[in-house]
């Protein structure tokens, strides 16, 4: 494992950064470009707002990386050569904030106290909303630039309050003054999602940077001198919180009800004709771009369109060509239109042009008909259209199929949601829509129903047990002398437990503290278990993700075990009171001998851009060298399982988590995922374990919400973009989710972790649980009774997780309680831990 030194810059740490400052602006957008303000040219410049000195590079929780030095906004355009003539402003903004936190931690810890709640818990992912301040914005000269930023993370939703969601009114009056009082003007936006722009939109000027990971600030200087031209679209529908209908009962402790079923994001502003901020699909650069005649080529395995694309603006630039479908409305209603495909030209100079094609296959469109339990396309004519904006495309081609066509016969899964059905009103009927789209005059091509094939699923049936079939060692398995299966049947019962519960040595119960479970590589989230060593069974070391490795960047070996020199409870201890406080002291081991004398070591990592920015650069090539990036990291570090890609669907901006996961669209979310998984997996013995599967659209309560889901949306929307990513990319792990589907933890339900992941999929990788997400956390993390009791772990293995993590005596004591035992919840069997053992083993044998 690489060990560095502080003081010296290793020559990876410089190459990763310089492939983010060439790479990151394809994550950027200009959302208004409409004068000549842009690009700058290096000179004095009043710099204002929360992001300027106090820039985000991603947001809290397990999504945040160590990193050894991140330039802030300030830096990065003092490095640009401009001089900052605001910075008496700047200095009294760092302590209207000071003075803020300590107002905000005092109400999180009395509003607590009135709940009864322990405040940490309470508190754990709060964003302070913006405060109201009033701080003279006097500093003269042409150009003001105003930097707005928000954070969040795990564990709290946004907030629909002004500060973050919504502007406050101290930053409308500052952005409207700037953009009146100076002469040119730029809003540069450091968010990880949508916020509320309607009230300052008339600012000219208005660049989404997003939270772009360790060199931030340079990556805005080179977009506002013109030396990097920005290429990203929304991966995300930005409007008014309250124009989505997700927003009605989001967030609800207990229940929350998907009420908009399949009409998420743009497949609801389009089809109920509601003209969104700034709609999905689009951005702006500095140059433009002409789109051509399309030529297609269609049969019943695949669609193929291309598309000349012209740079016909002034500087070199890329441009995003998107494909959607409007399919026939027949017995199934259907969105106005859905993103079929996607593709990113290359960098095109000025009059230069490309082809670019962009393919799929007809049957991915199909939708899923409750009734039958199948994926179906229902005869009639399906349009694609082609644009580089949801509001902008145009009709190329129609595919007329003959006749109804069941693509995939299914079982049905996850019932119990007992949801009126929605169709936007205000929209034109799809038939309506089907009915104007046959008078254009694009061409029209046939395809046949009998030439599609039927797929058929055959769901598993319980596991036999692997019978005694001799012994040896994990060495004999690596050998090829045993097979893994003879190996196994060795195994006593509490052997084949230890392998499917994560590394734990405390038996107190209370298992580690997260980002502290793992003994080879500190700070790293988890590890498999040690306790097979005497085997020859190594264990895996797992880290999290998505804007980069977390792990501790200053640490010491002592008896073999790495230890972070960084306390992991820091960002919680604001909210502990004198008590907890003084307890925190006296329960933390004092250091031995030994350890005041171990060397100090560091592990710098790089933070790439977070998960929406990635998106938002629709560029599947970029997304697999940032991958690559990850994935050489985790071999200088000894990291073996990446916890990440994050590939929630943003069902709504309120998702705490949102800037952790790539967007509203399926095929955007899976084909990225992908793409990273892909780079990760160059590396021998490094993968990637998607999350949070499936429905983690909320924090709120996440442990114990539930999602209640038409099964039509949950298959069309929620797992198909895990579909796609396993599809195209075979990440080595999947992470269960916390929360509840239809009342059953999604990680207790077998339908979401075998039914579909494996049998329906074809999956064959490992399946781990989220953290503590069995047993008596769950009651802590509400912090009052919940409606909807704690999953168990025993439920977890015969769901069909592999890994109960990151571990705890608990975990072990009550699998071990339910096997061959009628009385258990979840009973289970011997051979059912033979069959996650086995999955374990071999995935130690592919990465250890
Ligand atoms: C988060 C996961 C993360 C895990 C380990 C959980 O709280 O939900 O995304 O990977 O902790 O840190």
């Amino acid at each position: 494992m690489l060990r560095i030194t502080e003081e010296t810059v290793q020559p990876f740490e410089k190459e990763h950064i310089d492939l983010l400052r060439k790479t990151a602006p394809e994550c950027a957008l200009f959302l208004k470009r409409e004068d000549d303000t842009l690009p700058l040219a290096p000179g004095k410049a009043a710099l204002y707002g929360s992001g300027a000195r106090k820039t985000i590079k991603g947001g809290t929780g397990s999504g945040d990386v160590n990193v050894r030095h991140f330039v802030t906004v300030e830096e990065g355009m003092e490095r640009a050569g401009f001089e900052i003539v605001s910075k008496a402003w700047l200095d009294a903004y760092d302590q209207v904030l000071v003075d803020a936190r300590a107002v905000f931690v005092e109400q999180i810890k009395k509003e607590a106290a009135e709940l009864g709640i322990n405040a940490v818990m309470y508190g754990m992912g709060k964003a302070m909303p913006e405060p109201q301040y009033e701080i003279a914005m006097d500093a003269e000269c042409d150009l003001a630039v105003y930097v707005l930023s928000r954070i969040s993370g795990e564990g709290a939703d946004r907030d629909v309050s002004a500060g973050d969601i919504n502007l406050s009114e101290t930053e409308i009056r500052d952005i409207l003054y700037c953009s009146r009082h100076y002469k040119k003007f730029v809003l540069v936006l450091n968010v990880g999602g949508m916020v509320n722009l309607e009230p300052v939109m008339e600012v000219k000027n208005i660049l989404l940077l997003g939270q772009l990971g360790t060199p931030t600030g340079d990556v805005l200087a080179d977009i506002l001198t013109g030396v990097s031209n920005p290429s990203g679209k929304l991966a995300m529908t930005w409007a008014p919180i309250e124009q989505y209908p997700s927003t009605k009962g989001f967030g609800d402790m207990d229940d929350t009800v998907y009420n908009e079923g399949i009409y998420v994001g743009y497949r609801y502003f389009k089809t109920a004709d509601v003209t969104p901020t700034f709609p999905f699909g689009y951005g702006l650069s500095y140059t433009k771009f002409e789109i051509g005649t399309a030529s297609v080529a269609a049969d019943e395995k695949k669609v193929s369109v291309t598309v000349p694309v012209t740079n016909v603006g002034t500087c070199a630039g890329k441009e995003v060509i998107q494909l959607y479908v409007s399919k026939p409305y027949v017995k199934l209603d259907q969105p106005y239109q859905e993103l079929a495909a996607f593709a990113k030209t290359s960098e095109l100079k000025p009059s230069e042009n490309e082809e670019v094609t962009l393919t799929f296959s007809l049957r991915d469109l199909a939708a899923y008909d409750e009734e039958l339990a199948s994926y179906v396309l229902e005869k009639g004519v399906y349009w694609l259209r082609i644009g580089n904006s949801s509001e902008d495309t145009v009709v190329c081609a129609g595919l007329k199929l003959d006749a109804d066509v069941i693509v995939k016969e299914c079982k049905t899964i996850c019932p119990g949601a007992d949801i009126p059905k929605f169709i936007p009103a205000d929209g034109m009927e799809a038939q309506e829509r089907d009915a104007q789209l046959k008078k254009t005059e694009a061409p029209v091509y046939e395809l046949h129903a009998e030439l599609f094939q039927t797929e058929k699923v055959t769901y598993s049936e319980e596991p036999t047990e692997i019978l005694n079939k001799g012994t040896g060692s994990f060495e004999d398995v690596k050998s090829g002398k045993i097979s893994v299966e003879q190996f196994i049947s060795s195994l006593t019962n509490e052997q084949l437990a230890y392998l499917s519960i994560g590394l734990y040595e405390d038996n107190t119960g209370m298992g580690s503290m997260i980002g502290a479970s793992a003994q080879t590589v500190a700070g790293a989230a988890g590890e498999t278990t040690k306790r097979l060593e005497e085997l020859g069974v190594p264990s895996l070391v797992m880290a999290d993700g998505p804007a980069g490795i977390r792990i501790c960047k200053i640490y010491k070996i002592v008896d073999g075990k790495a230890k972070g020199v960084d306390n992991p409870l820091a960002g919680m201890m604001e909210f502990m009171d004198q008590e907890q406080l003084q307890m925190m002291a006296a329960m933390a081991p004092k250091p031995t001998e030994e350890e005041e004398k171990a060397p100090i070591h560091y592990a710098y990592c790089t933070a790439i851009p977070i998960g929406t920015a990635l998106a938002q650069s629709f560029n599947t090539e970029m997304c697999e060298k940032l991958g690559d990036l990850v994935g050489k990291e985790m071999e200088q570090f000894g990291v073996h399982l990446w916890l990440a890609p994050a590939m929630n669907i943003q069902r709504s901006p309120l998702c705490g988590r949102n800037f952790e996961y790539y967007s509203e669209d399926p095929v955007v979310g899976g084909r990225i995922a992908a793409a990273i998984t892909n780079g990760v997996q160059k590396h021998k013995g490094c993968g990637t374990t998607i999350k949070h599967f499936a429905l983690n659209n909320q924090e709120t309560n996440r442990m114990a919400s539930n999602s209640i889901v038409s099964e039509r949306a949950l298959r069309e929307i929620y797992l198909r973009t895990f579909e796609i990513c396993i599809r195209e990319s075979a990440p080595a792990a999947v992470m269960s989710s916390y929360n509840l589907v239809n009342g059953e933890h999604a990680n207790n339900s077998k339908d979401i972790q075998t039914h579909v992941l494996r049998d329906e999929w074809g999956y064959e990788g490992a399946v781990m649980t989220d953290w503590y997400a069995v047993g008596g956390m769950i009651a802590a993390a509400g912090g009052r009774e919940n409606k909807h009791p704690a999953g168990l772990a025993s439920g977890c293995i015969h769901a069909g997780n592999d890994l109960v993590m990151p571990g705890m005596e608990a975990d072990f004591e009550e699998m071990l309680s339910a096997v061959d035992n009628p009385e258990a919840k979840y009973p289970i069997t011997r051979a059912e831990l033979q069959v996650t053992a086995k999955r374990v083993l071999e995935m130690i044998l592919k990465l250890a």
